[in-house]
């Protein structure tokens, strides 16, 4: 018989030659030693350059990347019978906490291989679990209701199938980082979106700044992601993937740990914004402005999908009007 690690072994060649494979279908060319091919030193100094760049992105990031300090302002908040908005500010304590289940996935595909995406990672862990712990405490001051977090729904079968995707993922190096870059920009930018709504939302001064300093986290984690997209989209096969990857794979922050229709209950009092639907769909520009992104949409599907809002209705159109869809707060 023959053992499990034997048969990875054996099999694994053959599921390199499939995916080498479908790479040769999707492009038309044979991934190595076609005529003309790059050169392998011209891919090692491409890729040199690449990582001094993303090293250069993640400098400027790492000079403003701190832990906020939350505890004194959580502590000053009086109780407040709010449990929509307590349980609101609760499901994205849990959004953030899952931040690290992200890291885990991510490890598994690869996407960190670099070491400045590795050292970003870092610290954006760090900053994600703590802006998890702030909203966890904030909630309780609401009353949230944490109950209805305990409907979540049963893994679906795009969470089963996502492990071993990952790690076919490896494969398919650099295309996963860029999918990964696309992905984060839209996530990191909905959230600061969602963060300064609350804010609005929020009855207590000190509620407020802090909501507000975190949505500048969030800016600063989609300006990496942003910057590496473009980095990683310089490479025409990176381009290809996130082409079809970014649409497979993006859905809004919280979607995945909450399911859809907890989610969807759950962030109901923003939904109905119109300003902030609008604002959500900015997030389709922001992809399109990326090399190589200019047809891709995924938000506007999903929230025609959701039902959530006609992104043509008059009261989204007049909401992008005033200007309120095209500004980013940092
Ligand atoms: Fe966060
Ligand atoms: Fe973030």
């Amino acid at each position: 018989m023959i053992k499990r690690t034997g048969r990875a072994k054996v099999l694994k060649p053959y599921f390199r030659a499939s995916i080498i494979s479908l790479h040769s279908l999707i492009w038309g060319k044979r991934l190595r030693g076609a005529p003309g091919s790059t050169s392998m030193a011209l891919k090692a100094s491409r890729y040199r350059l690449q990582n001094e760049q993303l090293w250069q992105a993640f400098n400027r990031f790492a000079q403003r990347s701190y832990i906020i300090d939350w505890r004194a302002r959580v502590d000053s908040l009086p109780f407040e019978e709010n449990p929509s908005f307590g349980s609101l500010l609760y499901a994205l304590s849990v959004v953030e906490t899952d931040t690290q289940s992200v890291y885990q996935r991510l490890c598994q595909a690869n996407a960190y291989r670099r070491p400045p995406m590795y050292a970003f990672v870092t610290a954006w862990l760090q900053e994600e679990l703590e802006h998890g712990r702030a909203l966890e405490a904030m909630a309780e001051k609401y009353r949230a209701n944490k109950c209805v977090m305990g409907r979540r729904q049963r893994s679906s079968l795009r969470s089963t199938l996502s492990g071993p995707a990952l790690y076919a993922a490896r494969l398919v190096s650099p295309g996963i980082e860029s999918v990964y870059a696309t992905v984060g920009t839209i996530t990191e930018y909905v959230a600061l979106r969602i963060y300064n709504r609350c804010s609005l939302l929020a009855t207590h001064p000190a509620a407020s700044s802090l909501l507000r300093e975190i949505a500048l986290q969030e800016s600063r984690h989609m300006m990496f992601y942003r910057n590496a997209a473009i980095i990683f989209n310089q490479n025409p096969y990176a381009q290809g993937l996130a082409r079809i990857g970014v649409p497979l794979f993006w859905r809004p922050p919280g979607v995945d740990p909450l399911g859809l229709s907890t989610w969807r209950e759950t962030f109901a009092p923003l939904l109905t914004d119109p300003e902030l639907i609008a604002q959500m769909l900015r997030a389709d520009q922001i992809v399109q402005e990326l090399p190589g992104m200019s047809s891709i949409e995924v938000m506007r599907p999903f929230l025609k999908k959701m039902g959530i809002a006609n992104p043509a209705s008059k009261l989204v159109a007049g909401a992008r009007a005033r200007g309120h869809a095209t500004r980013l707060s940092a």
